[in-house]
């Protein structure tokens, strides 16, 4: 199991405030936030339409100056197509999902190649057990604790025993350093549970971005519900 110093928040950007994008994410760097996530979807693969490559380069001066990381979560068919254009963006990591990737192991391996992280998400209904052979070449799996397509939805409880499992796979494959992220529905109400079933990374959108509180409010009750130290900036 992840301690839970170990931790950390990706701020999904889907539900900020798109008049004050900077502004937003500027705030939530400030309090502590180390990693932005960039949803990008293609009204193919889920049915909703979000953000490019645009958004990334956007974020470059956010990401330099507060030595940021940004992942792109390429929600999309056939995602080979965008990966040089978000590398190029400058991105750290891109996740891509094993649903619609058509050889996996080619894509992977040509984000690698490209010098950014890779990452595979897993959504809700997919098995574990997709995973088996392309495990070790990976360095982030996503289990999606929502459909992918929308911010706001409910957390699938099923996610809780999925991470558990996906934890443990992990260690009897000797593949501790491979990380756990878990995309959707994460609250407060939840973060903790997330965490001591064994993510690493846990996705926040909406718990982040929203009207009822500053963006820095946000972040600093999602650090002091898992006792982490958050910044007061
Ligand atoms: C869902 C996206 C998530 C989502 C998270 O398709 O991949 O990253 O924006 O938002 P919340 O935290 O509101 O579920
Ligand atoms: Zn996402």
């Amino acid at each position: 199991m992840a301690a839970l110093e170990q931790v950390q928040f990706a701020a999904s950007i889907l539900s900020a405030d798109f008049t004050r994008l900077g502004e937003q994410v500027e705030e939530a760097l400030k309090a502590g936030i180390t990693r932005i996530h960039v949803d990008v979807m293609d009204g193919l693969f889920v049915p909703n339409l979000s953000l490019g490559s645009g958004a990334v380069i956007a974020l470059q001066v956010l990401r330099k100056k507060y030595a940021a990381q940004i992942y792109a979560h390429l929600m999309i068919a056939d995602p080979d197509r965008y990966v040089a254009d978000f590398v190029q963006a400058g991105v750290d990591g891109i996740i891509v999902h094993i649903e619609a990737c058509s050889h996996p192991f080619q894509t992977i391996r040509s984000i690698r190649s490209l010098g950014v992280r890779a990452g595979l998400a897993l959504n809700p209904v997919t098995p574990l057990i997709m995973l088996e052979e392309i495990m070790a070449e990976v360095d982030l799996v996503l289990i999606m604790s929502v459909e992918p397509g929308f911010g706001g939805q409910e957390f699938i409880q099923g996610s809780l025993d999925k991470i558990a499992r996906l934890h443990r796979l992990l260690v009897q494959n000797n593949l501790k350093h491979v990380k756990i992220g878990v995309d959707g529905g994460i609250h407060l109400s939840n973060a903790v549970a997330v965490a001591n079933a064994g993510a690493q990374i846990l996705v926040a959108g909406s718990e982040i971005f929203n009207l009822r509180a500053p963006v820095s409010e946000n972040v600093h009750a999602l650090f002091t519900r898992l006792r982490l130290p958050s910044s007061s900036g």
